[in-house]
């Protein structure tokens, strides 16, 4: 099998990490691999914010957790948050950050860091307290974040999870 596809088929996600830091030359691999992501007319309109302290994830979680109402919220407490941020106008800016997300868990995977998709950004980066704390950690004001990609070693290593059969189908003629 070739490297590619066995890199796809082993990463899975991981929700609980090692306190560990992310080396730098491994962060960087991961940065490089989310900006030779595709984009809709190559437009590149994204940004990647990069969390490197439990101090700055915690102070994100923290202003989340009232409008989430959800006080465990932590993000899984990973070494690294990076929030994959598009403009809010570019009507392919999600699709953009989710290729850019599968970069950064593919190459994470690649160098044995464990990754997770963590979603509820989304829907709640425009929430005033929210907002306030991604523009200080340096979120342009007109972005949505689409994803955020948690990053750590992994406290235990498993399997990729089995997948769905029957979901690719052939045109008949
Ligand atoms: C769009 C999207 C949103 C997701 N949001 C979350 C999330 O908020 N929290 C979480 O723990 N996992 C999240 N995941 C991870 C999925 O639960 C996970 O990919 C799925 O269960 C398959 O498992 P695998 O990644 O180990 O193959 C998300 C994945 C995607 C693609």
């Amino acid at each position: 099998m070739n490297e590619v596809l066995q890199n796809i088929l082993s990463r899975r996600s991981y929700r609980s990490f090692e306190e560990r830091p992310i080396a730098k030359e491994d962060l960087d691999l991961i940065l490089q691999a989310a900006i030779y992501a595709p984009s809709g007319m190559n437009r590149q309109s994204w940004q990647f914010t990069v969390l490197q302290t439990p101090a700055q994830i915690e102070t994100l979680a923290a202003a989340m957790r009232p409008v989430l109402q959800n006080d465990g919220y932590n993000f899984y407490r990973p070494a690294v948050l990076i929030l994959a941020s598009n403009e809010c106008g570019n009507s392919n800016g999600l699709a953009d950050c989710a290729c850019a997300l599968q970069n950064i868990f593919l190459e994470a995977e690649a160098l044995g860091i464990g990754s997770c998709w963590i979603n509820q950004l989304k829907d709640c980066c425009d929430d005033p307290a929210v907002r306030e704390v991604l523009t200080r950690l340096g979120v342009p004001e007109n972005h949505i974040v689409y994803g955020s990609a948690a990053l750590g070693y992994p406290t235990q290593k498993v399997e990729a999870k089995p997948r769905r059969q029957g979901t690719i189908v052939f045109a008949k003629d």
